[in-house]
């Protein structure tokens, strides 16, 4: 093997090696400069959307659960927005001349999608998965704040890699009992530093060393 390369080969491939991990992370900062502005700005701040949809009507006051519009978030990396025909489903019953419900029954006539402004996104560069922070007991008010509140929706956090961070340093500040997943005004109990080191055991919740790897995120 060793006579296939010529002497200092090594060191070669190792400087291509290090040019190539400040490359990825040059990339990266520039990637997050780009970005920066569109995301720490927009907390708190509804975009114009084509339907004003509130959650704090269909879900605070109606109560719908958040999975029969987000089916796919205890699954799969995406959490969904729902098509126009889960809406029809009572909006063909009721509301059904609103004004503000138009373009919901105008996309299911033409068959077209109806196209919602994002809110919450992450570049492209980070990698998320909703399914297995849904699975280790993290809930949605922790990242999206109290969803059932909202007239409007806005981001509550802004995602920076300090806020992931924040909580893959130390999970146990934040999980919660299975049966608060689901609860949007969840504040962790008095007895949060006990109850939450023992989830993190139960649940087979890796170290810090392994969940601030790099390459968990950025893969
Ligand atoms: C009746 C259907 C419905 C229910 C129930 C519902 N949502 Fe939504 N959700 C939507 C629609 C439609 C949008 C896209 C429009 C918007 O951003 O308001 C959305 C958007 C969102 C977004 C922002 C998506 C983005 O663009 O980043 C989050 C987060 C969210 N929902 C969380 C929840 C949570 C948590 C619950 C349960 C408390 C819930 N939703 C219940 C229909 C629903
Ligand atoms: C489970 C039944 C149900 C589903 C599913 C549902 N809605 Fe509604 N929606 C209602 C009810 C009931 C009201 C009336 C709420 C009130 O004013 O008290 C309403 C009200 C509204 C209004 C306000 C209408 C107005 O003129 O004031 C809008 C807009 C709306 N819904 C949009 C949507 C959209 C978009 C979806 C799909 C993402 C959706 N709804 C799914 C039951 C539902
Ligand atoms: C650990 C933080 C975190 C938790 C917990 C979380 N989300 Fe999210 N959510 C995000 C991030 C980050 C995005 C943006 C993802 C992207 O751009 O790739 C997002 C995006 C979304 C979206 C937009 C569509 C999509 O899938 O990208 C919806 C809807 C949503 N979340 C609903 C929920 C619901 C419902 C729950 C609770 C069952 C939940 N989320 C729990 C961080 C979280
Ligand atoms: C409130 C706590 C919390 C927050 C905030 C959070 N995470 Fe996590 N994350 C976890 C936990 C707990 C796990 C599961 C770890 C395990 O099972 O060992 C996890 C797992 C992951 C995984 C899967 C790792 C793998 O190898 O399977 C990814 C990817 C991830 N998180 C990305 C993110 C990103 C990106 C953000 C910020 C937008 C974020 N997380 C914010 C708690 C959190
Ligand atoms: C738990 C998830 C997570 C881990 C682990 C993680 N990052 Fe990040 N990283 C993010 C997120 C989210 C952003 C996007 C921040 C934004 O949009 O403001 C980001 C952005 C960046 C950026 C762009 C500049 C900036 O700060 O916004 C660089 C460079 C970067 N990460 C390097 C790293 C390196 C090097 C490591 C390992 C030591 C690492 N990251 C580990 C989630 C993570």
């Amino acid at each position: 093997m060793r006579q296939l390369f010529a002497p200092g080969a090594d060191a070669i491939l190792r400087l291509a090696l290090l040019t190539g991990i400040l490359g990825i992370i040059t990339l990266l900062v520039i990637a997050g400069f780009v970005s920066e502005s569109n995301y720490v700005t927009t907390v708190g701040v509804a975009p114009a959307q084509p339907v004003p949809f509130s959650h704090k009507h269909h879900s605070g006051e109606l109560g719908i659960d958040c999975r029969y519009c987000h089916q796919q978030v205890e699954v799969q990396a995406t959490a969904g927005i729902p098509p126009m025909y889960t809406c029809m489903t009572c909006h063909s019953q009721i509301w059904t001349g609103s004004e503000m419900l138009a373009p919901v029954r105008a996309s299911l006539a033409n068959n077209t999608a109806l196209h919602w402004t994002r809110v919450n996104r992450l570049p492209d560069y980070v990698y998320f998965n909703h399914s297995i922070h849904i699975d280790k007991n993290i809930g949605c008010s922790t990242c999206h704040g109290a969803m059932d509140q909202m007239q409007l929706t806005t981001r509550a956090q802004a995602f920076t890699m300090a806020f992931c961070l924040n909580c893959h340093r130390n999970p146990e500040n934040f999980i919660r009992t299975k049966e608060q997943i689901w609860n949007m005004e969840w504040t962790p109990p008095s007895n949060q530093a006990t109850q939450g080191a023992d989830l993190v055991k139960q649940y087979h919740i890796r170290g810090p060393a392994q969940l601030t790897d790099c390459s968990i995120c950025h893969r």
